[in-house]
């Protein structure tokens, strides 16, 4: 391990940096006081990743040096929202917390129009925005932003980069934080770096995984899914120009980045750095499940990937201890609580993860009318560490990938590969008598995989009620639209609406005249804001009325109701009748029992069922504060969702 004489030889080079030498003297010290409380969450992790090298410790004084030198540029009005966040760590673990997924030009035009949107996230209770991918891509298709050209520009089709650190400060002015994506895997292939690469300069060259032959990308292919096969196949691209072959994970435009390389570690925590002096709270980390090779394995998930996500919270936390990391690693069950931290490094990795898991079940139960396996899933998964939190959801941007292991299916009788071909048909209309009006996204012949696409509307029915004039089916739609979203309040984490879902926004088929987009069936529910429809949203008499209006109900229930935050356990149980979904949030804050009737017939669950859990006496229903009669069963309406606790 290092020594403490080379912490202090740290200290010396910082305080000789031109920019931190200015601070005043407490400022200063209070940058080497979180070096001392932090230093072995620095030192571990790094000292695992590139402690070998030669030049090490040389690199980790540079490296120490440059967040030191973030700090001393981090504005005075960030520094007080750091310490404001150090006296309330568990600020985005509250159940007051809402947030909204939007894609800056379809949202609002531009930045500077997001700014006049204020009002409309106001009144739905957004604490929390996460604009999609806005940082410099490259020109003509780049997978919806995440093909970054330049990190240290905003896209300019939307504003400056001037632009996005007002809309920050008023966002957080209207106690709204910001949150939006780094693409921490790969660059643009027109990335300057990649430009430098493919000019010849083997510094660069080597930010990048690049082999002069088919040996090892043959060798590492045997054991690496491929995540875009419409696209390309395989995770390779050559290029005669530079005569080698090029890690891609994603599109062939798509470079993997380097981690081996200590530089293209120093880089991305620089540009995080950069990005949250902007006044960004919160790091979408993209892909991160990716950013470890080893050969003979399937380069996802590896320790390593963990270890470079803490050491990112390390360093940030040394320059910027407000910011918050989030975890997109959309990967199966037993793989994803790791990314929270576990062991030794425990809420030290990313703050907040998506809970893809959760998403997928809560399909599963719709599609099956049955929670057996969302039940059994969920409890096999550990709890995640104290002061992190999910980020749940019912529907994203991507396309919807069945996380469903072969164990957790064979547990309650199903076989998995059977259950995730059923759920694939199911969504996409292939299935006799679905509500569902989605499509299917990169059909893998080689093993059947056919992940899903469709807006949470369609998905749940509305499309295909509306299309049908069927109303009583599209009254069942809206439920389940509500139950959904419902699910995703109550389970605990930041739930994330994804922006057009509060009005019902159907599937969108316009990106198909756009050829930058029209091979990306993703697109289908990426659909522009509806401000029109968003203008009957008070009218209660319309579709879009009824679901608004009651998803601000939900809004305030789950505002009101202070055991939801993040830090309360989440223990799904057997309601003792398959259909109903079963949630029991507990802790000192206190006890609160979620029963959902998951499909569109009346369900009951016994009072004896209910006394077992301890729910005896007054009991209220806090999603109306009306009391429930404990001296009968339960019975849920189709759809229906109960907050169930015991009146004080
Ligand atoms: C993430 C994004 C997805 C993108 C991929 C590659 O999974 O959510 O939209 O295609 O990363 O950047």
């Amino acid at each position: 391990m290092i020594a403490t004489s080379v912490q202090n030889q740290i200290k010396q080079q910082v305080s000789q940096d031109a920019t931190f030498a200015r601070l005043y003297k407490y400022r200063q010290n209070q940058f080497f006081q979180r070096l001392e409380v932090y230093w072995d969450d620095v030192i571990r992790p790094l000292h695992h990743l590139y402690g070998h090298l030669d030049n090490f410790e040389l690199w980790l004084a540079d490296t120490i040096t440059r967040i030191g030198r973030a700090y001393a540029e981090r504005p005075a009005d960030l520094h007080q929202l750091d310490e404001k966040r150090l006296l309330q760590p568990d600020w985005f673990q509250k159940s007051t917390m809402l947030g909204y997924v939007a894609y800056t030009e379809r949202f609002a035009g531009s930045l500077s129009g997001v700014a006049d949107k204020i009002a409309y996230l106001n009144e739905l209770g957004v604490t929390y925005l996460h604009l999609m991918p806005l940082l410099q891509p490259r020109h003509g298709a780049n997978d919806g932003g995440y093909a970054v050209m330049d990190y240290r520009q905003v896209n300019s089709r939307l504003g400056s980069m001037a632009d996005l650190a007002h809309l920050a400060t008023e966002l957080r002015h209207n106690n709204i934080s910001l949150c939006i994506d780094l693409v921490c895997n790969h660059t643009a292939k027109e990335h300057e770096w990649a430009n430098k690469a493919r000019a010849g300069d083997t510094t660069y060259q080597d930010y990048y995984l690049m082999f002069p032959d088919r040996t090892l990308p043959d060798a590492y292919e045997e054991n690496l899914r491929e995540i875009f096969p419409d696209f390309k196949p395989g995770n390779f691209t050559y290029y005669d120009d530079l005569q080698k072959w090029v890690w891609t994970t994603f599109n062939e435009y798509q470079w993997d980045l380097n981690y081996h390389n200590p530089a293209v570690f120093t880089e991305m925590v620089e540009i995080m750095l950069y990005l949250a002096n902007q006044g960004v709270e919160i790091l979408r980390l993209d892909a991160v499940a990716f950013m470890w090779k080893r050969l003979g394995t399937n380069c996802e998930n590896q320790p390593e990937a963990h270890l470079i996500l803490q050491a990112f919270r390390a360093l940030c936390r040394l320059a910027a201890p407000g910011l918050l990391l989030k975890a997109e690693a959309i990967v199966s069950p037993p793989d994803l609580v790791p990314y929270l931290g576990r062991g030794v490094a425990a809420n030290k990795e990313c703050h907040i993860a998506y809970h893809n898991v959760l998403m997928v079940m809560l399909w599963s139960c719709l599609a099956e009318r049955k929670a057996v396996l969302a039940t059994k899933a969920l409890q096999n998964m550990p709890p995640i560490p104290g002061g992190t939190s999910w980020v749940t959801y019912a529907r994203c941007h991507d396309d919807i990938g069945w996380a469903i292991t072969e164990e957790d299916a064979a547990q309650v009788g199903l076989d998995g590969y059977a259950h995730r071909a059923f759920l694939s048909d199911f969504y996409t209309g292939r299935f006799e008598g679905t509500f569902a009006a989605g499509t299917t996204f990169q059909f893998n012949p080689k093993n059947n995989d056919r992940r899903v696409n469709g807006s949470l509307a369609s998905l749940a029915g509305l499309e295909t009620a509306v299309a049908n004039a069927n109303w009583s089916e599209v009254e069942l739609a809206i439920r389940r639209i509500l139950l959904l979203h419902n699910l995703i309040f109550a389970y605990g984490g930041i739930p994330l609406i994804y922006m057009g879902d509060e009005i019902g926004l159907l599937n969108d088929h316009s990106y198909l005249d756009d050829p930058d987009l029209a091979e990306d069936s993703r697109w289908i529910h990426r659909p522009f804001m509806d401000w029109d429809k968003a203008a009957e949203r008070h009218d209660t008499q319309t579709i879009t009325g009824r679901i608004y209006t009651n998803l601000c109900q939900l809004v305030a229930a789950r505002q009101r109701t202070k055991v939801l935050h993040a830090e309360t356990a989440v223990y799904p149980i057997w309601a003792n009748n398959d259909h109903v979904f079963a949630l029991l949030r507990d802790n000192p804050r206190g006890r609160l029992l979620i029963l959902a009737n998951v499909t569109e017939n009346h369900q009951t669950v016994s009072r004896h069922r209910l006394h077992e859990l301890g729910f005896t006496g007054l009991l209220i229903n806090r999603l109306t504060e009306q009391p429930i009669n404990m001296w009968q069963d339960l019975t849920l309406e189709p759809y229906q969702v109960i907050w169930l606790q015991q009146a004080p």
